[in-house]
Formats: C-alpha cells, structure tokens, sequence
C-alpha cells in the first residue's frame, strides 16, 4: 500500500506528465502549420510517450492501493519563432521535469518505499535519455542553416 503523501506527489507528477504531452501536441499543431512535417509527427509522438507515462504511473498507483487523479491540466503554450526556439524549449521542459522526478524518489525514500523508489528510478534513467535526445537535435539545429533545417525535419519524420 502506497502511502498518502507519495500517491498526492505521484499524482502531481501524472498531471505533470499529461501537460507535458498536452505541450509537445502543441509544439506538433505549430510544427505542422509552419510545415515542417517531420518535426511535427516527431512532436505528436512525443505526445504519445508523455501520456504513456502517465498511463504507466496510473497502472502503477491501482497496483499499490492507491488513487490515481484524473485532474485539471493548465494551458500550454502555443506560439514559438523557430525550430530551435521550440525544441531549446522542449529541452528545457525535460530539465524542469528531471528534477520533478529526481524530488519525487526523495519522497518515496522518506516514505521507505522501496517498491515506488523502484518503480521512480525507471523514469530517472529515461529522463536522461529524453533530455539527450533533445539536446541532440537542439545542437544540430543550432548549426544548421535553412537547407540542413529541412533535412533534419526529413530525419525525426521517420520516427516510429
Ligand atoms: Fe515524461
Ligand atoms: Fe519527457
């Protein structure tokens, strides 16, 4: 049974999970109107993994007894000057919620749960491949010019 404080900590970072997904459909509205189709498919499955995530803390909360919030999700952001501008914003969104994750294993591990500090320690290691993923393409946009921008697109299109 999963204690009160860490199912209100795990909830917040649900919520926090399907904001994210909620930014990067937003980031993949923007993408698609400014017609980079690449990035834009590439932003809507990003989308898709932000909800998988949060789906996954949901299952996992059931198993452990305690109650998952379907809560209110605030507004996301919606107008970006540039594909470096967006996914420099992207990046730093993934650092920001790093340290959310990095906060809630402090809480399981005040709480001595080893089960969730487990189950956290998942989404820690995956932070560090989310933020460098993004990293990557923000340091090839930085150098790119115009043509190498629609080449990029072309690349994360064939995301699956
Ligand atoms: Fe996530
Ligand atoms: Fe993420």
């Amino acid at each position: 049974m999963i204690s009160k404080k860490l199912q209100d900590a795990i909830n917040e970072q649900i919520n926090a999970e399907m904001w994210s997904s909620n930014l990067y459909l937003s980031m993949s509205v923007f993408f698609a109107k400014e017609g980079f189709n690449g990035f834009a498919s590439w932003m809507k499955h990003q989308s898709h993994e932000e909800m998988g995530h949060a789906y996954s803390m949901m299952d996992y909360m059931i198993k452990r007894g305690g109650t998952p919030v379907v809560g209110m999700i605030n507004v996301v952001p919606t107008g970006w000057g540039s594909p470096l501008e967006v996914f420099e914003s992207a990046y730093k969104h993934e650092v920001h919620i790093s340290e959310l994750i990095d906060k809630l294993v402090d809480v399981a591990a005040a709480e001595r749960d080893k089960a969730s500090q487990d189950f956290l320690w998942g989404f820690v290691r995956e932070q560090v491949e989310e933020e460098a993923t993004i990293k990557d393409i923000v340091d090839k946009l930085r150098i790119a010019g115009t043509t190498g921008i629609f080449y990029i697109d072309a690349q994360l299109g064939q995301r699956k």
